[in-house]
């Protein structure tokens, strides 16, 4: 009888045991996979609003100005946003396209996200006011700042 209290007693711990093992790990990647979601999500934000505008430059839509500073000024206040938090240590996933390069230099990586935001408020600017010929050429230096990053730290 003691004997069999006892073997439950060390079964039921155990058990609790390694439910805490398990659940902290299971915590983290739901919190990376939040993480991953969000960043992803900003970035999906971004590629709308530069597809619309390089679609307009390409001619395969017509070039309205106040729709192209429309997107612009949408892309300037979206990578105002801080996506650092996006990107917590080590938050590789299978979802995810980021690499492990980004945590080992990440003040570069930041660095580039900086230039973006750089980048499209520039590119806002612009759209207010210039001529079709320099918002393509701000648009391009856009489209740089996102292949720069991409390259390096994306899969
Ligand atoms: C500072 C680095 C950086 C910059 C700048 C950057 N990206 Fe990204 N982008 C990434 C990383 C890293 C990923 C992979 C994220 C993941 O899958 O977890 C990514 C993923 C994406 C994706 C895929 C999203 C998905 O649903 O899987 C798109 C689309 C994208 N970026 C578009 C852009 C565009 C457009 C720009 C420029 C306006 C841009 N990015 C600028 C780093 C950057």
């Amino acid at each position: 009888m003691k004997h069999n209290k006892r073997t439950f007693k060390n079964m039921l711990s155990l058990t609790l045991m390694s439910g805490l093992i398990l659940t902290a790990p299971m915590a983290w990647a739901g919190e990376i996979e939040k993480a991953v979601d969000y960043r992803q999500g900003v970035m999906n934000v971004f590629s709308w609003n530069m597809k619309a505008m390089s679609d307009m430059m390409k001619g395969k839509t017509p070039f309205d100005q106040k729709v192209f500073a429309g997107h612009a000024r949408d892309l300037a206040n979206a990578s105002g946003l801080n996506l650092m938090p996006g990107f917590p240590e080590d938050s590789e996933s299978e979802e995810s396209d980021a690499l492990v390069e980004i945590w080992m230099e990440f003040d570069d990586f930041e660095a580039k996200y900086k230039k973006l935001g750089e980048a499209a408020r520039g590119l806002s600017e612009v759209a207010a006011s210039g001529d079709k010929a320099s918002l393509g050429e701000a648009l391009q230096v856009t489209g740089k700042a996102c292949k720069a990053c991409h390259k390096k730290y994306k899969n």
